[in-house]
């Protein structure tokens, strides 16, 4: 794989967490930045968090900037109760060495996209779309020079994880998803349909335990913290692994299977915002979408192991 510069927008939470530090332990990326956004808590904490996750790993060279503090339209919606209040479990938090970089988030997705060549900058997108959406208002070119865009979000056959019928982070922002999938970009999305196909096993979270390093053991302590959650709430024994398997995906998309499709997210109705409707009956060579319906689930974390192990 060339190495692929990459900005990670997220709202670190537990499984963001997990995502970030997998891609510092990945040295075909090139982490142009990280951009925050509100999302499982307030932007004040995801902020904080991403930049204690850079100090953990070491990555101090990697700007953090903070992006949006509400969606685009509707009011903040959070998920502590799946995250812990402080966004990272039980993890000590604590105020980073590094401040946060000047500039909003969208100013830094435009700057690297639109001062690289065309295809060049991939975005991971964990979070609600607001960042994204607010850069196309802001550089609507941009949607045409970006590079892979991969996003995790929406549900098609696994219905909803935040109502009956939308996952959490279309929900939180539906104007802002109807926009960037309508914008141009090309964007490949992990829905639930495939994230709950990923199971963070107790086995799985064992060989991630037995790194040594401590972001390997923060990775593993987070996700005994999901077990606990989605045991308490859910009433699931494994949690879902959602945001690292966009990571994943940037790094080996043969782990996965995608399928072209057309996608349209319902924004007015109540009961239903944030509804991902995913079209499958597309023809294949001029759909701009793909969604992600399968995953083997060991090589990811695999992956995840191997990867942490680089860390300290
Ligand atoms: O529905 C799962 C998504 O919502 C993940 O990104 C998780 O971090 C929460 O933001
Ligand atoms: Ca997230």
């Amino acid at each position: 794989m060339q190495r692929q510069s990459l900005i990670i927008d997220c709202d670190p939470g537990v499984d963001d967490a997990v995502g970030l530090l997998l891609a510092f332990g990945s040295s075909e990326l090139d982490l142009l930045a990280v951009t925050t956004v509100a999302g499982n808590v307030s932007l004040e904490r995801t902020t904080r968090n991403a930049r204690i996750l850079r100090q953990l790993a070491g990555r101090t060279n990697v700007p953090v900037f903070a992006g949006a503090q509400r969606p685009l339209r509707r009011p903040p919606g959070e998920a502590a109760e799946f995250h812990g209040a402080e966004g990272l479990g039980v993890l000590e938090t604590f105020e980073p060495d590094l401040p946060v970089a000047e500039g909003t988030a969208a100013q830094a997705i435009i700057e690297a996209v639109m001062n690289r060549p065309e295809g060049a900058v991939a975005l991971a997108i964990m979070g609600p779309m607001t960042n994204l959406a607010l850069a196309l208002r802001a550089e609507p070119r941009m949607a045409e020079r970006l590079g892979p865009v991969v996003v995790m979000g929406g549900a098609r056959s696994e219905g909803g994880n935040i109502t009956a019928s939308a996952e959490f982070n279309i929900w939180a922002d539906p104007d802002a998803a109807a926009e960037v999938f309508a914008s141009g970009c090309r964007v490949t999305v992990l829905g639930l349909d495939v994230t709950h196909q990923v199971r963070a096993t107790q086995a799985r979270i064992a060989a991630i335990a037995a790194q040594a390093g401590t972001c390997a053991r923060t990775a593993a302590s987070l996700l005994r913290f999901s077990q606990d959650v989605e045991r308490r709430i859910v009433g699931w024994e494994w949690a879902p692994l959602h945001d690292p398997c966009t990571v994943a995906w940037l790094l080996k998309p043969e782990f996965f299977r995608a399928v072209p499709c057309r996608i349209e997210v319902e924004t007015e109705s109540d009961l239903t915002r944030g509804h991902t409707a995913v079209e499958f009956r597309v023809d294949p060579a001029s759909a701009r979408h793909h969604w992600v319906v399968e995953a083997d689930a060991d090589a990811v974390f695999a992956l995840i192991a191997e990867r942490l192990e680089r860390l300290p």
